[in-house]
């Protein structure tokens, strides 16, 4: 496991190992492991002095440019507990080159994903007493890539960390998997074309908090944004994207720019194609949505993440009026996937894609 890694490693003493949390009361992202992934850059000598060491706090400059002018970037991807105890990554190598294209969107360095990933194997078996073994319960992965030169011009930095920390998660939404509400922002937008919508940049999610607020406090769960120009089109739910099963066929808002491209959201359409089910990468009105579900031919919505996994929808709310979806019960088709997905990422199925990366 450690011999050709290149990272230095800096255990936690065992009796300073932090208790582990209640596996039935995990929420999502609150609880942290003992260790951490730590790299550093500068322009003199790229990407040094990795290593896995103890969780812990940075020191930074209050001028550093991530705190003014957002140079952040971020994945999220899961190790899960599965058969014979065996500890799962779920296609760690396309979140890291998703990152990559964020890096380069975001004038930020590449990354080395091949020894991303297998430091992220290296972390993930020293810290295997943390994967939760509850099921709907599994180890939340974020990478993340900060600037921290301190200096106020506005330019790209010319030193950066890369970490990777680690936190045993159950649902993301109290839902757990049964339906979401979901509020449609007819107002305010997530991302523009030409913009960062397409990247996992830490100011998409500062952008979206404030239509957020809004859509709790009138009991909804979620924003589901539209297109930029026309407030119009389906883009996306922010911690998730979107599908509706109309007619029998499964319809995604297509990746033009603004719309995150989920590594979750790849995965089921391949395995819808693979039931044999149409799937369209398509423009989609909120109207025609509205249109299809009063006419009784939306059979279900549901949104797909990592965090989110399978999140079915049971209620829109657009314009002052509520669209109850499916009679508010997750549907037939968001079941079997959230099924299939997690029995695949549990070993439990057959990988047909080779998804997995085998941790230890
Ligand atoms: C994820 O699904 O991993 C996300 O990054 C969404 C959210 C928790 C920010």
């Amino acid at each position: 496991m450690w011999e050709d890694l290149e990272v230095a490693l800096e255990k936690v003493a065992d009796q300073a190992r932090k208790s582990k949390p209640d596996p039935d009361r995990l929420g999502f992202g609150v609880h942290f492991t003992d260790h951490m992934f730590l790299m550093k850059w500068d322009q003199e000598n790229g990407w040094h002095d990795a290593r896995i060491c103890p969780y812990q706090n940075f020191t930074l400059d209050p001028a550093a440019i991530v705190f003014h002018y957002g140079q952040a970037i971020f994945e999220g991807l899961k190790a899960y507990r599965g058969k014979d105890e065996q500890l799962l990554l779920f296609r760690p190598r396309d979140n890291f080159a998703r990152m990559d294209r964020s890096a380069q969107r975001m004038c930020m360095p590449r990354i080395p994903i091949d020894k991303l990933v297998k430091s992220l194997k290296a972390l993930v078996y020293l810290e295997k007493e943390w994967v939760p073994q509850r099921e709907g319960a599994s180890l939340y992965i974020r990478p993340t890539m900060i600037a921290i030169d301190p200096v106020l011009g506005v330019s790209p930095g010319k030193s950066y960390y890369f970490y990777i920390i680690l936190s045993p998660v159950g649902a993301y939404y109290a839902e757990g998997c049964n339906p979401t509400k979901i509020y449609v922002s007819d107002e305010y937008v997530r991302a523009v074309k030409g913009g960062v919508g397409a990247v996992k940049t830490a100011g998409n999610y500062a952008a979206s908090l404030y239509m957020s607020e809004i859509a709790k406090k009138a009991g909804y769960t979620q924003v589901l944004w539209l297109d930029a120009c026309e407030h119009r089109y389906v883009e996306e739910v922010g911690t998730s994207n979107i599908f509706f099963r109309i007619d029998d066929r499964l319809i995604t808002p297509p990746l033009e720019g603004s719309i995150l491209g989920g590594i979750t959201r790849d995965s089921v359409i391949k395995l819808a194609k693979g039931w044999g089910i149409a799937v369209s990468e398509s423009r989609i009105a909120i109207d025609e949505v509205l249109a299809a579900n009063a006419e009784g031919r939306l059979q279900e919505a549901f949104g797909t993440g990592t965090a989110a996994v399978i999140s079915p929808v049971g209620e829109l709310f657009y314009k002052g009026t509520r669209h109850v979806i499916n009679q508010g019960r997750t549907g037939e088709l968001s079941a079997r996937l959230f099924k299939e997905l997690q029995a695949i990422q549990h070993g439990y199925q057959e990988d047909p894609f080779n998804w997995l990366v085998r941790v230890g």
